[in-house]
């Protein structure tokens, strides 16, 4: 039986309107370049960086807090290559930071995942100095593999949830 608890935080596919609450969340170059990567500019329009979130095979998705459908996250799972689901622009509002939410997000993307793509492992790149985002992969399972322009490819083997 799945565990009802109905004031948890849940997802929801994003939509194009919830940039409008998302972008802010990385309010500068080195924030933005941190969270997306460096292919992303600052600013970015919220379509343009929509449709970077749709050049891949994948689901980009919101964790809202059920109360008051307050949007506290934003992740992407994409395919990469071989079976691999590839978490990407994980985010949560600086506001909600330290409580936990960043777990619960990954945990949700981990656990819907497989409904949308042949996956059989995760992986994931970070910044090697994002010491914050690098500790929650590791609480997860992800483990370090090796270093590839500049990021730090993480890789979590089978589908089991920590
Ligand atoms: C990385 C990020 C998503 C973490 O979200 P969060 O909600 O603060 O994380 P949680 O509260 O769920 O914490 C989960 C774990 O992360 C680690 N963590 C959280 N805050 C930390 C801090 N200040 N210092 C070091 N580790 C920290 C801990 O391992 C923590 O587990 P614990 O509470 O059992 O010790 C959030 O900091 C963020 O949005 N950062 C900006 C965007 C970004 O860098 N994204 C990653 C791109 S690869």
């Amino acid at each position: 039986m799945p565990e009802i608890t109905p004031n948890a935080p849940r997802l929801r596919p994003a939509r194009l309107e919830d940039l409008d609450v998302v972008l802010p969340w990385a309010p500068d170059a080195e924030a933005m370049r941190m969270w997306a990567g460096p292919t992303i500019g600052f600013p970015v329009a919220r379509q343009q960086f929509w449709e970077n979130l749709h050049h891949v095979t994948g689901e980009a998705f919101v964790l809202c807090a059920a109360a008051r459908d307050e949007i506290v996250g934003f992740g992407q799972v994409m395919h990469r290559e071989d079976d691999f689901a590839h978490l990407a622009r994980i985010i949560v509002s600086p506001t909600r930071r330290g409580e936990g939410l960043g777990r619960t997000l990954c945990r949700e993307l981990l656990r819907v995942a497989p409904r949308f793509l042949s996956v059989r492992a995760f992986s994931l790149y970070v910044y090697p100095e994002n010491v914050r985002a690098r500790a929650l992969y590791r609480s997860l399972g992800f483990v370090d593999t090796r270093e590839e322009r500049g990021f730090l490819r993480m890789e979590k083997p089978g589908l089991d949830l920590k």
